[in-house]
């Protein structure tokens, strides 16, 4: 089992997005997927579950006593418009999350509590995506603790590289290596946006090969599908964005070699 977290402090960048669409592209494929929603805001939860908001147990529960609450009891099938999505399950979260995490400030090992939960469950599943709120916060650390891959995603706007390094950073600082494994990918491309292409392509050189030849491009099918709870593959499955997604799919399995 290897875990991959999409992870960028920078809010709205389409990371939630990648979740959803990633996991379902790789279910799709056959592999065993897990996506545990770590964002308090809830909304890979609201899209995956068909619009639930409240669990028998959640991993807002796990983080507040794993003893009581192990991650197992908190996974359930994940869903698109009701219908279970075969190979692919959630572990939701619910709002109370950010204050449970802030109690848990004093335990012992508290940025380790993902990564021994995720033991337990390492033959279940082949691939575990960990969908990271927009900030640094322990539930973040917890996500970088656990993580064999650091999948980063830019959008198409001219602030969207401010914060890379600060998080580049962050990753080496909790993981205790200069060499990171992660890469970055562009979110929300948009071919024709010829200014701004030049822009970031330019100031992601720097970066080199870690920065993927995939892009996901900008399409209006991608929001439609999430207010209806549904992935762009259940949605639109014709939508030549699913292509994007699979050759994300293709790119992440060859660095986790899963
Ligand atoms: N490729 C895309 N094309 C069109 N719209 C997109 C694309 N990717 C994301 N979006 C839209 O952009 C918005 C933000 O995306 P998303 O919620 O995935 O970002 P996020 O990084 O998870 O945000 P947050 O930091 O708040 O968790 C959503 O409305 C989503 O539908
Ligand atoms: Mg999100």
């Amino acid at each position: 089992m290897k875990t991959l977290a999409v992870i960028n402090q920078k809010g709205g960048v389409g990371k939630t997005t990648t979740v959803i669409n990633l996991s379902a592209q790789l279910a799709s494929e056959g592999k065993r997927v897990l996506v545990i929603d770590l964002d308090p805001q809830a909304n890979l939860t609201v899209v995956m579950t068909g619009g639930q908001f409240e669990f028998e147990t959640s991993i807002t529960d796990v983080f507040e006593s794993a003893k009581k609450h192990p991650i197992l009891s908190a996974i359930i099938p994940a869903q698109s418009q009701g219908v279970p999505i075969p190979n692919l399950c959630i572990c939701p979260t619910d709002i109370r999350l950010s204050r449970v995490i802030e109690q848990s400030l004093t335990k012992i090992h508290r940025e380790r509590i993902l990564m021994k939960q995720l033991e337990s469950c390492s033959s279940d599943f082949d691939i575990v995506i960990l969908d990271c709120p927009p900030n640094l916060s322990l539930t973040s650390i917890n996500a970088m603790m656990a993580a064999d891959l650091f999948l980063i995603p830019v959008d198409g706007g001219s602030f969207s590289l401010n914060g890379l390094a600060d998080l580049l950073d962050a990753l080496e600082e909790v993981k205790e290596t200069d060499d990171v494994n992660y890469a970055v990918f562009r979110n929300e491309y948009a071919k024709a946006n010829k200014l701004i292409n030049n822009f970031l392509d330019e100031q992601l050189k720097g970066l080199g090969d870690k920065v993927l030849k995939s892009t996901i491009r900008r399409s209006e099918a991608i929001g439609q599908a999430s207010v209806s709870s549904q992935t762009l593959l259940s949605y639109q499955p014709k939508s030549s964005t699913n292509d994007d997604y699979r050759s994300l799919a293709e790119e992440v399995c060859k660095l986790i070699n899963v």
